[in-house]
């Protein structure tokens, strides 16, 4: 079992490049499908997910090569039209080959990602969506199959929530629609504008991407580009709340921190210094941090995927605070664990309540999750004596070289196999 091993104590210094994001990366992958040739895509982060879509990709026929962190998806033919089961399964992430897939296809047969970790991640948003598209879509035996013979229609879609995921989805099936496609209610991450920058590359004709209204305008094919992948806001958002955790001071390079507006103003509030880069931020932390509530929403609201992160931080801090999670359900996972290194935190339904001790103590912890895991580092930097943290695969699906960037910075951390 591998496990990583951390020694609390040592305030984190100095400076750090992140990734490319995943969330950009694995859209963009699937974009690739939806133009015959290859693409090429630059500053991939090297993590499981990564090599998870890429076996999605051949699956269906499109070959991908990985040099460092580019990767060259040729798309000419595709052979097949389905995403099996063990890989959504593996990667819910998968599902993002159903949008491009009956696009180019005319039909796409994925299997239903089913409830996951972190709540039960509906997809009704992405069926109806192609529906107003006039795809048939039936599900059954676990799959859903959509076919679209005629091809697609462009229409004005709104949709209920903002979803990354659907509006994604019907993104990539609507570039290849006949006539013009409004989504309503889009969600606005920064990774949808990344996608949409793509698609444009490629020839398709979008407007609108990053506000909460897009319109597409159908063309017939597209055709293979280069693009590079947007920064990755999250990983740099974890090396900040390290720096601010610790009591020290980190510089995050490689992203743009106007993408993480929300997150550095309430490092300021919990009375970080915080000063702003072209090409990232460096936050500054002396002494316990003051409690600050937060609460996660879709873009440009607080990222729920830097919830887990921002509660290791606020164990520590002077006062009570509340973080409700409007994002996702069973969001709290990891909370428990963090409990277990001393923290008071109560779950109220989605609201977790979080008196800060003065002090956490290092002990044995299972990671739940991508980001509930990377924050169990987190807490593990600043606590007494040792922290080991297990089920590891789960922080490695996301962060490339976690373990090295954190020792590069001061800590006390490596990988055991034990
Ligand atoms: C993506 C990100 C994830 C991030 C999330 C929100 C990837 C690979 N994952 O996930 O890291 O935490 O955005 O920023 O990019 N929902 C429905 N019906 C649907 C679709 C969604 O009810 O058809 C619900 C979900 O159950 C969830 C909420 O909407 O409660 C948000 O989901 P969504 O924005 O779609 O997240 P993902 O795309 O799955």
């Amino acid at each position: 079992m591998r496990t990583i091993a951390v020694h609390g104590g040592t305030p984190l210094q100095g400076e750090v490049s992140v990734e490319g994001a995943k969330n950009s990366t694995l859209k963009l992958m699937a974009a690739a499908l939806l133009a015959p040739g290859v693409t090429r895509i630059t500053n991939v982060p090297d993590i499981s997910d990564v090599e998870t879509m890429g076996e999605v990709l051949a699956g269906l026929g499109a070959s991908m090569t990985r040099h460092d962190h580019s990767l060259e998806i040729d798309a000419t033919e595709l052979t097949s039209h389905e995403a099996p089961y063990e890989m959504v399964a593996r990667m819910r992430a998968s599902i993002s080959v159903l949008g491009p897939l009956v696009a180019r296809l005319g039909q796409a047969r994925v299997a239903m990602p089913g409830g996951c970790a972190i709540g039960s991640r509906k997809i009704d948003m992405h069926i109806r969506g192609l529906e107003g598209l006039g795809v048939h879509v039936e599900t059954g035996h676990g799959f859903i199959h959509a076919s679209a013979p005629h091809g697609l229609k462009g229409k004005e879609l709104t949709l209920d929530f903002p979803s990354v995921g659907a509006t994604e989805n019907l993104l990539m099936a609507a570039v290849l629609a006949e006539g013009t496609t409004v989504i309503e209610n889009a969600a606005r991450e920064p990774e949808i504008q990344d996608l949409a920058a793509l698609l444009v590359a490629m020839g398709a004709q979008i407007e609108g991407a990053g506000s909460p209204v897009i319109t597409i305008t159908g063309v017939s094919e597209l055709h293979p580009v280069e693009h590079r992948v947007v920064g990755d806001r999250i990983e740099a958002g974890t090396f900040l709340v390290a720096g601010a955790i610790t009591g020290g001071a980190v510089r995050v390079r490689g992203f743009d921190p106007r993408d993480m507006d929300i997150v550095l103003t309430k490092l300021e509030q919990a009375g970080c210094r915080v000063q702003l880069h072209e090409d990232g931020a460096t936050v500054g932390c002396a002494g316990r941090p003051m409690a600050v509530d937060i609460q996660t929403l879709p873009y440009p609201g607080f990222p729920t995927d830097m919830q887990a992160q921002f509660m290791a931080l606020m164990a520590l801090a002077e006062g009570s605070c509340v973080i409700t999670e409007n994002v996702f359900e069973n969001r709290f996972m990891f909370a428990d664990e963090l409990t277990r290194m001393g923290a008071d935190v109560r779950i109220e339904s989605h609201h977790a309540l979080i008196k800060g001790v003065a002090q956490l103590s290092g002990a044995p912890v299972r990671s739940p999750d991508l980001r509930g895991g990377a924050a169990l580092v987190l807490a593990g930097l600043v606590a007494d004596g040792d922290t080991l943290i297990s089920d590891i695969h789960h922080i490695e699906r996301g962060y490339e070289r976690f373990v090295e960037k954190m020792r590069a910075l001061g800590a006390s951390i490596e990988i055991r196999n034990n």
